[in-house]
């Protein structure tokens, strides 16, 4: 992931994350005097949604965070690891597009039950299966493991959770152009791990093209899950 350094471009292509976060915001319903911790806010495309003058938005980015600072000044904002450093305890604690990129969702899961305040909650979406299933059948390398609902909850479990609910969302976006898809992968920051050789990407985009066109462009499937856990004790 390339997210420090792609945090100017973020938001101009993160239309679908934004899109998603608005959704996540009805599903969270926050009601003060609840104690929110946000991690991985980005540019705060969750956090403006909220009553962000009671959000602690974080984020591993510098940048993010200071472009998030800007676009939503209401909410606290700092600098946190939220799969390596302590989080702060918090009675709901979120997150938008982030818990995918755990190299093991399940231990970072099972640390942050540990900062949930006694009756706390906290509410993570992610983007699962079918998620960008027409790229991923013409160029399977993907940098995060994909998975669907069932799976994602089972990891919720995993970790000493009880999952209180939980929704999926799909969403079909029309892009302009095939290229244009992929340079919103590499301007959202979140390429990096995986490369994939230029005749290879030129064989991929032709082929979308070809399947998946549309008014307008073509057409890609986005999907995500928000998930709401509890501790059991
Ligand atoms: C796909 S963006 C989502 C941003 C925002 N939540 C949204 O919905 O637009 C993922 C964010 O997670 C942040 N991130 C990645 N790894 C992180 C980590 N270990 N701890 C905290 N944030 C992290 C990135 O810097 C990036 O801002």
């Amino acid at each position: 992931m390339r997210f420090d350094v792609c945090a100017h471009t973020y938001e101009e292509h993160a239309g679908p994350q934004r899109f998603f976060a608005e959704l996540v915001a009805g599903f969270i319903g926050a009601k003060p005097p609840e104690t929110v911790v946000e991690f991985g806010a980005g540019t705060g495309a969750l956090t403006r949604w909220l009553e962000s003058e009671f959000v602690h938005a974080t984020d591993a980015s510098p940048a993010m965070v200071k472009r998030g600072c800007l676009a939503v000044p209401n909410a606290q904002w700092s600098v946190l690891d939220a799969f390596s450093q302590s989080p702060p305890v918090a009675s709901l604690q979120i997150s938008s597009g982030l818990l995918h990129w755990a190299e093991d969702p399940v231990v970072t899961l099972f640390r942050w039950k540990q900062s949930l305040a006694p009756g706390g909650r906290m509410i993570h979406a992610i983007p699962c299966e079918p998620c960008l299933t027409e790229w991923r059948a013409l160029v399977p390398e993907s940098p995060v493991p994909w998975r669907g609902e069932a799976e994602w909850l089972s990891l919720f479990e995993s970790a000493g959770l009880r999952v209180a609910r939980s929704q999926r969302w799909t969403h079909q976006v029309v892009c302009a152009s095939a290229l244009e898809l992929v340079h919103g992968f590499h301007r959202t920051g979140v390429t990096g791990r995986v490369r994939v050789g230029p005749g290879r990407l030129r064989q991929a985009l032709r082929r979308y093209e070809a399947l998946h066109s549309v008014a307008g462009g073509v057409q890609a499937t986005w999907a995500w899950l928000a998930v709401e856990a509890r501790r059991w004790d």
